[in-house]
């Protein structure tokens, strides 16, 4: 069954080829439309938002988008449109996650906007999660992969520049994740670098249940970590929306200051507290001798592959 997307990014809309379906599509998402809009009113609602995830028809997409849905990230009372950017070639998948959330009929949902285009998916974005990204194929060679993804998030970077809020909050989740943050804040010079945060937070997560789980999940699942990996993005985003708990703190990569020896200007991960949407880094822990040996290698390994992006994205 092809679908065709017309409509603003407000709304989505169903162009079957059979004008009966149509019709009855058409008639189910008015109503679906009418009955958010009904159920914001008689609740104490803020103001729609615009979320945008990119790689939407991937896997770790398709656990998140019921996550914001149900309103575990932004809140119970935020309404938002989910604007969601992948390549053409997956568009007929993306259709068909589409009708599934329109199937979860969410309230908080209050339109959908499947798109290609860059300055669709990122106009008036107060938020956003970047999942898609260029995987390491076969015999790809380390040069090419980060010339792949650069030229993504250079992209990605420059259309949040010109079409988001400048408050928006960008949350990067496709590897290699921190230098694609990197690389996006660099192209997005009118947002604060600040805005722009890699995930870690998969890897605190599962360090609270079982350590070496990545391998373990893909050689069961035959697949990567999808569910897991969506929570994580989905814990990340509601702590930098909402803070962390006086006196906690969370995983996450974000632009050094220099703390812990970190060169500055590099994506790192660090611990950090976060209050009215600004995170600080928690200074003075204590670090032991195997995880000052790993904190290095982990630096020297970045900034590494922080220059050789350097060099790409300028060729
Ligand atoms: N940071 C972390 O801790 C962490 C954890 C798990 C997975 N990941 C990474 O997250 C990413 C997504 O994982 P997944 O399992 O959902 O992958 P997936 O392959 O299932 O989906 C990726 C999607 O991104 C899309 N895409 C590719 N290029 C795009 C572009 N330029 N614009 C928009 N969309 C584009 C693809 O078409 C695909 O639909 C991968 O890079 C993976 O390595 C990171």
């Amino acid at each position: 069954m092809a679908l065709q997307r017309v409509g603003s990014p407000s709304s989505v809309m169903f162009n079957l080829k059979s004008p009966r379906y149509e019709y009855i599509k058409i008639l189910i998402t008015v109503q679906m439309e009418k009955f958010n809009y009904l159920y914001m009113l008689v609740r104490k609602v803020n103001e729609p938002i615009r979320v945008v995830i990119t790689g939407a028809a991937g896997q770790i997409a398709y656990s998140l988008l019921y996550h914001l849905g149900k309103g575990d990230v932004f809140g119970e009372n935020q309404p938002m449109y989910l604007h969601l950017l992948d390549i053409p070639p997956m568009m007929g998948v993306l259709d068909g996650v589409v009708m599934e959330i329109v199937d979860c009929a969410l309230p908080l949902v209050l339109g959908v906007v499947p798109t290609t285009d860059l300055s669709v998916a990122f106009t008036n974005a107060d938020a956003a999660f970047l999942l898609g990204s260029m995987p390491r194929k076969q015999g790809m060679e380390r040069r090419d992969l980060l010339s792949a993804n650069c030229k993504i998030f250079r992209e990605q970077g420059e259309a949040i520049n010109k079409y988001a809020k400048k408050e928006i909050k960008v949350l990067v989740v496709g590897n290699p994740a921190n230098t694609n943050a990197f690389v996006c804040a660099k192209y997005a010079p009118s947002i604060p670098k600040e805005n722009f945060t890699a995930m870690t937070r998969l890897d605190q997560n599962r360090a609270l249940t079982v350590q070496n789980r990545g391998g373990a999940v893909i050689a069961a699942r035959k697949m990567s970590s999808a569910m897991s990996a969506a929570k994580a993005a989905a814990d990340h985003m509601k702590d930098v929306w909402h803070g962390t708990k006086p006196g906690t703190f969370v995983s996450m990569a974000v632009i050094s200051d220099g703390s812990y020896g970190v060169p500055k200007d590099l994506v790192f991960s660090f611990p950090v507290a976060i209050t009215n949407r600004k995170w600080t880094i928690v200074k003075g822990l204590k670090i032991d001798d195997f995880s000052q040996e790993k904190l290095n290698l982990t630096t020297s390994e970045l900034e590494d592959e922080k220059k050789a992006a350097l060099d790409v994205c300028a060729d």
